[in-house]
């Protein structure tokens, strides 16, 4: 008998990201702060003990279908990790842009994670889940806990943070993506340093840091991305002069958000986008929304 079941797989923003250096493991130690957004991808995922295999389709032709999917990697991890023989397939409806560091892939694959374990009724420890996420990529983790969550490490080891009130937020893709692993090379010539060991309390000493409240946040991608993309600072400006409460590129870009406190703010400000260029209305998610909502359609 084969078994179903509809997931969201929601994105996230960087409220401020702060790269320390390189690693000896080719990586970069950084620290962050990811809230997640209603936008999302809907992932439908069956099992079936008669099936074998790995069975993965997306309705966009442009991402790919194989082991480079990040989805078709986290079935293929699930199986081996848990000796599933029996048969796994899993479609994807595509929202979040790829290469847009709202963190599509990442959240495809803990949705891939969370629900093959809810399928399957066999329960991985915490430690086996966090682990299984953390081999999928940096920011997989903080999908498994939702809500707003500080990254530290290389983006991997994550701490639930307290809810902030609920903003609305407005997402704008300029309609190019850009490539990680490329802009954490770039970042590279601008930083000088090796990464230190720091403590997780130096985080709250950084002012582009918005731990408390909702507020200004700076993230360190922007020197690289914004020297190459003007039109990016540009964009991030003017979603200031509008009345954003803070305004920032997301992860390594190309998507810059903004946060506003008034719907009627958010609207006049999407009126000023450039023609072309894609816009998302969405709002924060609650931790307790983000659970709440992640089964369903
Ligand atoms: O972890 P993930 O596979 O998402 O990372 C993609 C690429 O981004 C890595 O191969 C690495 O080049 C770069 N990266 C990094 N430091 C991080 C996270 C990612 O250098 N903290």
């Amino acid at each position: 008998m084969e078994k179903s079941l509809r997931l969201r797989a929601f994105a996230k923003i960087n409220l401020g990201l702060k790269l320390l250096g390189r690693r000896p493991d080719g990586y970069h130690e950084l620290r962050t702060i990811y809230q997640i957004i209603a936008l999302h991808d809907q992932l439908e995922l069956s099992l079936s003990r008669a099936g074998e295999g790995i069975c993965f389709e997306c309705d966009n032709p442009e991402i790919p279908s194989g082991r480079e999917n990040l989805v078709y990697r986290a079935c293929d991890l699930w199986r081996r990790t848990t000796g599933f023989r029996g048969g796994v397939r899993a479609r994807l409806e595509k929202v979040i842009p790829a290469g847009s560091g709202l963190g599509g892939a990442s959240s495809d694959a803990a949705a891939t994670l969370e629900g093959l374990e809810r399928l399957s009724g066999e329960k991985l420890l915490p430690r086996e889940r966090f682990s299984l996420a953390a081999q999928l990529g940096s920011d997989v983790p903080l999908f498994l806990l939702g809500g707003r969550v500080l990254g530290c490490g290389r983006g991997e080891e994550v701490y639930p943070l307290p809810d902030l009130p609920r903003r609305d937020c407005l997402i704008v893709f300029p309609g190019f993506s850009i490539s990680t692993a490329q802009a954490y090379q770039e970042a590279d010539l601008r930083l000088t340093t090796q990464a230190v060991p720091r403590s997780i309390r130096d985080v709250g000493a950084w002012p582009q840091f918005p731990l408390l409240n909702w507020g200004p946040a700076e993230n360190d991608f922007e020197q690289v991305v914004f020297a190459r993309w003007p039109e990016l600072a540009r964009l991030k400006r003017l979603l200031i002069r509008a009345g954003a409460e803070m305004a920032s590129l997301t992860g390594s870009g190309s998507a810059v958000y903004s946060v506003f406190e008034s719907a009627r703010q958010l609207l006049h400000a999407s009126k000023l986008i450039p023609k072309g260029w894609l816009r998302f209305r969405s709002r924060t998610l609650s931790r307790a929304d983000y659970w709440r909502l992640l089964c369903g359609r």
